[in-house]
């Protein structure tokens, strides 16, 4: 299996040699951990959880996490249809469904641009990736994923809100998918990491859009690590068909063992502590980012998460790695969108960041998109 890292190696590479750039390229929230989280898995260090779990995870903290999964989604673990897991991150969920699901010679549609993981799982398993083009509203519907399914598909891996973009896909639109991938027997997989960054015009019942709430089938994969601000703890779950899961707990046992167990504990705190703050600030600079760069380029209005997929104009006659390298030489880092993507005319711009580099950024980009 090759896996190719020679893109983003370069760009960090050139990025390492620039001394204090505004840094526009970063994942993950800039907010501390909420301090009820803290406190929850510091205290399961000192009661002494510090030992492998089960492999789904501690059983008391699960019946938590199924709790809120009752109230967010509405699903029924009672009929024994369903159940869930704790796995090592979102990536962690993501890594073990690929391994249950996909064979040699399998197909897995994701969509284009994608998360860096998503090919990967492909490589991973002999499977062959198929890319949806979701360009050049980055929206991953029914009519443009049908086309795709073949005898040798196993499942759709769709994001919403999704990473490069923040698109977030209407509820009409999730239950065409869910209803599509239903009808044609393969499983669609729903990664939500971004679940609880929403902004409000895309908030139904001040929930994130889910197509699980249409289909109880869905594997849904979802994480804590961006809600709270604690990615390196590495802490994700899976719900849906119980016989997957019960493969994915299986390969889990052989691989990760368990989430580590003080990161479980979180669970225990999610009842105390709200974002809302939080994502309205991502709110207001997502405002910030499009009335300051739609006019002068291509960038479709994401509803979620904190990244915005901006086209370099093709006047500029530059490919989006280009356009980031000269990014580079005003001071600023971006992502190329060939990082994420068959195309390299796009680039990736996180507001995870304070709103005082935010503005150094977009001032940048300004001249450069404007000249
Ligand atoms: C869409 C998407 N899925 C999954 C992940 C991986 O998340 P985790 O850190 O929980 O493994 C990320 C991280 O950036 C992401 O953007």
């Amino acid at each position: 299996m090759s896996i190719d890292a020679s893109g983003i190696r370069r760009m960090f590479e050139l990025a390492s040699k620039v001394e204090d750039p505004i840094n526009l390229s970063i994942g993950q929230p800039d907010f501390p951990v909420p301090r009820p989280i803290k406190d929850a898995v510091i205290r399961a260090i000192e009661e002494d959880h510090n030992g492998y779990t089960v492999t789904k995870g501690d059983p008391r903290i699960l019946e938590r996490c199924e709790g809120h999964l009752v109230g967010n989604i509405g699903w029924r673990f009672d009929d024994g249809r369903l159940d869930l897991m704790m796995t090592s991150g979102t990536s962690g969920g993501l890594v073990l469904a690929a391994l249950a699901t996909l064979d040699e010679g399998d197909e897995l549609i994701i969509p284009d641009p994608w998360f860096v993981l998503y090919p990967k799982l492909a490589s991973l398993t002999g499977a062959r990736c198929v890319t949806c083009d979701t360009y050049p509203d980055f929206r991953m519907t029914a009519e443009r994923v049908a086309p795709l399914i073949t005898d040798r598909t196993k499942a759709v891996l769709v994001a919403s809100p999704g990473n490069p973009t923040g698109v977030v896909l209407s509820p009409s639109e999730l239950a065409a998918l869910a209803e599509l991938c239903r009808e044609r027997g393969v499983l669609l997989i729903s990664d939500e990491i971004y679940d609880e960054f929403v902004f409000d015009e895309v908030l139904v019942d001040g929930l994130c859009p889910s197509p699980a709430r249409f289909w109880d089938q869905v594997l849904l994969i979802r994480g804590l690590g961006k809600t709270y601000g604690c990615t390196g703890w590495r802490l994700g779950y899976a719900a849906g068909p119980r016989e997957l899961i019960g493969q994915m707990a299986k390969l889990q046992q052989f691989t990760y063992v368990c989430t580590p167990s003080m990161a479980q504990h979180a669970f225990e705190a999610m009842g105390e502590v709200s974002i809302a703050a939080e994502v309205e600030r991502y709110q207001h600079r997502r405002d910030r980012i499009l009335s300051r760069l739609q006019p002068l380029a291509e960038l479709p209005r994401p509803g979620g998460a904190f990244y915005a997929f901006i086209e370099v104009p093709p006047r500029l006659g530059m490919t989006g790695t280009q356009f980031a390298e000269a990014a580079l030489e005003h001071g600023l880092l971006v992502v190329p969108g060939a990082v994420f993507s068959t195309r390299d005319t796009h680039f990736r711009i996180s507001y995870a960041v304070a709103d005082e580099v935010l503005d150094r950024g977009l001032e940048v980009l300004e001249r450069m998109l404007g000249e």
